[in-house]
């Protein structure tokens, strides 16, 4: 299985390009809209045949390219059911899949950032977004999220994986790139080495984040698909 991460500097924000290589069907992950033309050149170059857009979420501080790549592609764009994105071809539930070729995209409805994340598990990959960062969780105090579904969502869907499994996060601010379900269970600042949810809560409410900067913007922007 082709797996390629790539990175957007102003927002830290990590997109996926994954693809069966016997059939060369592939599928783009959180792609940012600043980063369009760095994506279709990918894409072409490797001589991809481009089924979906899969969104981790609504995501409140980036504008996604799907509609762009859609027209370019075909591609279809694929959110969680709770999204409210009216422009999507495909919303999803927790279990279902996707194929490229005989590659199985599971979906994992992990909320807790949002009410609308999912997780994709492909073969030994799971694509956390938002839910699970390297050493580290996304935000609940806005779109609808909650410390305690988090903390529920990552223990119950993601720390039950395979241990191996690896981990690719939708940020890094620190300049990690991926890590392993077994890592982050042992050393997630606010999940790992059996914190309690009351710990986690606790620990979330304290953060004192400003809003993203293009929170305005970004999250009408993204129910229609960057359009
Ligand atoms: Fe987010």
């Amino acid at each position: 299985m082709f797996v390629r991460q790539l990175f957007d500097r102003e927002t830290s924000t990590y997109t996926y390009l994954i693809a069966d290589e016997v059939s060369n069907e592939a599928a783009i992950i959180d792609p940012v809209k600043e980063q369009l033309d760095r994506d279709i050149l990918l894409i072409e170059q490797l001589g991809f045949n481009l089924k979906y857009t899969l969104e981790t979420h609504v995501h409140a501080d980036h504008i996604t390219s799907s509609g762009q790549i859609r027209d370019k592609f075909g591609s279809k764009v694929v959110l969680h059911e709770n999204s409210g994105a009216k422009c999507a071809d495909m919303l999803l539930k927790d279990g279902d899949e996707l194929t490229l070729g005989d590659i199985v995209i599971k979906a994992i409805h992990t909320p807790g950032h949002t009410n609308a994340d999912l997780s994709f598990l492909v073969e030994d990959y799971v694509f956390t977004g938002d839910a699970l960062l390297v050493r580290d969780c996304g935000r609940t105090d806005f779109q609808a999220g909650s410390s305690s579904t988090l903390y529920n969502s990552i223990n119950e869907k993601i720390f039950s994986l395979d241990e191996k499994t690896t981990i690719y996060p939708g940020h890094d601010y620190y300049g990690f790139t991926a890590s392993t379900v077994k890592e982050e269970k042992l050393f997630n600042n606010r999940l790992g080495n059996g914190k309690t949810e009351d710990e986690f809560v606790e620990i979330m409410a304290n953060l004192d984040l400003a809003l993203p900067r293009k929170i305005k913007e970004s999250v009408p922007g993204n129910t229609n698909c960057g359009l």
